[in-house]
């Protein structure tokens, strides 16, 4: 074994959730957690910053002589340019695959706006699936309210607004794809009620460094 530790980076405590799932399926492995507190949220900014800090946590993760980068972060994963994959070190990025429910007809990816506008789900999923309507519904303020800690009718307030939208396009199936959304999980579950699935792809994102790992 490698005894390095794994680099996991974020625009802050979102990544967490993903850190969470990696330790519970390889607890042996130590971790270097990067989450840029300071200048959260990621989802709001231009893609120029984002580029840009992503590349100087990729450098500190480096300096900590880390084995592997994980991005732990959707906003990241599809803004920066192919040169963050192309270097040295192996970084795997946000996983976007999911387990499609059979009756699923019409698609909703909820993320960041900074996520939103790459549309990298779009395109993942209308290949995918292409018998699915897709629809993206960005999340303005959301993940920089749960950073921030904000109280339960802030977050609500927020959450609600997002299901409105959601069922104005009158969706049926849901991916909450930003890290930050399962530290509320239970509070979206409740807003957005029975019928919605909820899809958190930290899991697979972990299964993804799994199976590098093992290779
Ligand atoms: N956790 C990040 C993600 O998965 C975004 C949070 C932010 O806006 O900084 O997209």
């Amino acid at each position: 074994m490698d005894n390095r530790p794994i680099g996991i980076m974020d625009s802050g405590i979102g990544g967490l959730t993903v850190a969470r799932v990696l330790h519970e399926t390889y607890p042996e492995e130590g971790i270097v957690f990067l989450g840029d507190t300071k200048r959260n949220p990621y989802g709001e900014r231009s893609r120029d910053d984002i580029v840009r800090f992503s590349f100087a946590i990729k450098d500190f993760l480096k300096e900590h002589q880390v084995k592997m980068i994980l991005i732990a972060c959707n906003t990241i994963s599809f803004n920066v340019p192919p040169a963050f994959f192309e270097e040295d070190i192996p970084v795997i990025k946000m996983s976007m695959e999911v387990k499609m429910p059979e009756d699923a007809k019409r698609f909703a990816v909820f993320a960041t706006p900074a996520t939103i506008a790459t549309h990298a789900h779009k395109a993942y999923f209308q290949k995918k699936y292409p018998q699915l309507d897709f629809v993206e519904v960005p999340c303005d303020g959301l993940a920089a309210a749960i950073e921030r800690n904000a109280d339960e009718n802030t977050l609500s307030a927020l959450v609600k607004q997002a299901a409105e939208e959601y069922h104005a396009l009158d969706a049926d199936t849901a991916i909450w794809s930003c890290t930050h959304y399962p530290l509320i999980a239970p509070l979206i579950g409740q807003i957005m009620g029975s019928g919605t699935v909820l899809i958190d792809p930290g899991r697979e994102t972990a299964r993804l460094v799994k199976e590098y790992l093992s290779a």
